[in-house]
C-alpha cells in the first residue's frame, strides 16, 4: 500500500532513510532525517510517500517543492546543521571549480539539464531520495511510489520534477527511464528531469 507519511509512521520511516544513509548537501545524520519527516507530516512540508506492508515500511520516497527555498529555512532552523552545510560548500565549490577546469564527460539528452538544479520556483520539485528496501526491490514499488508521488506534486502546483543518479546505479537508471524521465549525465552523475 503506498501512502503519504503520517504521524504514526514517522518513526519507522526515519529509520529506513538514515539506514540508507539519507543525506543532504553530503550530511547524514538521525536527527536531520527525523526533522524532515517531522516537516514531511505538516502542511506545505516535502511530500514523503511510503510503501507499506503491514506495520513495515519496505520503501520511502521524499521530494520538496521549491527545495532550495525549504533548506534556506531549514537552516535558519537549524543552525548547527547551517554550520556544517557551510564548511562542506567551502570544500566543494574549490573541487567543482577544478572538476571543470579538467572538463567533463556527457551523455544522454540535454534537455535533462533544462532546469537548473538550483532554480528556485514553486513549480519545481526535487527527489531527496528514493529507497525499497533489499528484499522488496524488483518488485514495482519504486514505480508505484513515483506515480503516486507525481500526482501529490501535481495536486501541489508543481510541473517539473527533478532528480539525481549516480553513474553506476543501474537500478535506479532503470525506474527512471521506465518512469518517463528525461535523462541526461555530466561527469559522474545523471540529472534527470520529468515534466508533469
Ligand atoms: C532504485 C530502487 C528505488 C528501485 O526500486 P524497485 O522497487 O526495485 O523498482 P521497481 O521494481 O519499480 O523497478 C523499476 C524498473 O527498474 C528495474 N530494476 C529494478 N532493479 C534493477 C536492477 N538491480 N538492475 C536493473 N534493473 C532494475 C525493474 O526491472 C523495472 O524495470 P522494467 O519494469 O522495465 O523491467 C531500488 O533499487 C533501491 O532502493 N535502490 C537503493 C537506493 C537507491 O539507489 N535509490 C535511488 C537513488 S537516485
Amino acid at each position: 500500500m503506498i501512502e503519504l507519511l503520517s504521524p504514526s509512521t514517522v518513526d519507522a520511516t526515519a529509520r529506513v532513510l538514515t539506514d540508507h544513509g539519507f543525506s543532504v548537501f553530503g550530511i547524514s545524520t538521525t536527527a536531520l532525517t527525523r526533522s524532515v519527516c517531522d516537516d514531511a507530516v505538516r502542511e506545505n512540508g516535502p511530500v514523503a510517500l511510503i510503501a507499506r506492508v503491514g506495520d513495515e515500511v519496505r520503501g520511502v520516497a521524499v521530494a520538496i517543492v521549491d527545495a532550495p527555498r525549504y533548506w534556506k529555512k531549514f537552516m535558519f532552523r537549524h543552525p548547527l546543521f547551517a554550520c556544517r552545510v557551510l564548511g562542506k560548500r567551502n570544500k566543494s565549490s574549490r573541487n567543482d571549480a577544478e572538476r571543470l577546469a579538467a572538463g567533463v564527460d556527457a551523455e544522454g539528452d540535454a534537455a535533462a539539464f533544462a532546469v537548473n538544479w538550483n532554480e528556485s520556483s514553486p513549480h519545481v520539485a526535487r527527489v531527496s531520495l528514493i529507497v525499497v528496501s533489499s528484499s522488496s526491490r524488483g518488485c514495482g514499488l519504486g514505480a508505484e511510489m513515483y506515480e503516486a508521488m507525481f500526482d501529490h506534486l501535481r495536486a501541489r502546483g508543481v510541473v517539473t520534477v527533478l532528480a539525481r543518479i549516480g553513474a553506476a546505479n543501474t537500478a535506479s537508471l532503470q525506474l527512471h527511464r521506465k518512469t518517463g524521465w528525461t535523462l541526461g549525465r555530466r561527469g559522474a552523475r545523471w540529472q534527470a528531469l520529468k515534466e508533469l
